[in-house]
């Protein structure tokens, strides 16, 4: 999951039922090392939130508790423009596209669904598409859900 910003749509109520349901939920956090990477770490009502550069809260990284991209069951994300193919527009720094290029170049691996969050007026006819961008599974809206 992610915790908003910049008016995307806001997903804490889900947060908060995946809770009550004892499901683990994580939220991204800038990779410490690798250039424009996440990591995912868990999120609890207990955990201890640092703001990161771009001034979005985010849990204070313990190394210890972090999860692969590629060991999450379900993603949400979200995004600043999509298209009913599933192509994503983000902020532009190629953060999920990098974490999630392993979805595009090992055989075989096809990983977590990625779940787009989003309004629908973020929706586009067409997106131009770049060769690292990474498509979600599906999308879903405050009225729609695509494909
Ligand atoms: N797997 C990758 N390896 C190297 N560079 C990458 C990779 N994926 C994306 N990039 C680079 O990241 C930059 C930003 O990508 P893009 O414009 O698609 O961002 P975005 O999808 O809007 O951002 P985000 O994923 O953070 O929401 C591009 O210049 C691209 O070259
Ligand atoms: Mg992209």
């Amino acid at each position: 999951m992610y915790l908003p910003n910049d008016g995307e749509i806001n997903p804490t109520p889900l947060i908060k039922l995946c809770w009550k349901l004892g499901k683990r939920v994580y939220l991204p956090v800038l990779h410490p090392i690798l250039h424009n990477r996440l990591w995912f770490v868990p999120y609890t009502p207990h955990t201890v939130m640092i703001k990161n550069i771009y001034g979005i809260r985010e849990p204070k990284l313990i190394l210890a508790n972090r999860r692969a991209a590629w060991a999450l069951d379900l993603v949400l994300l979200p995004l600043v423009a999509f298209d009913a193919l599933g192509n994503r527009m983000g902020m532009g720094g190629g953060y999920y596209d990098r974490t999630f290029s392993f979805k595009s170049l090992r055989r075989g691996m096809t990983g977590p669904n990625l779940i787009g969050l989003a309004h629908e007026i973020q929706r586009v006819e067409k997106l131009p598409i770049e060769s690292w961008d990474i498509p979600l599974t599906s999308i879903v809206t405050d009225s729609k859900s695509y494909p």
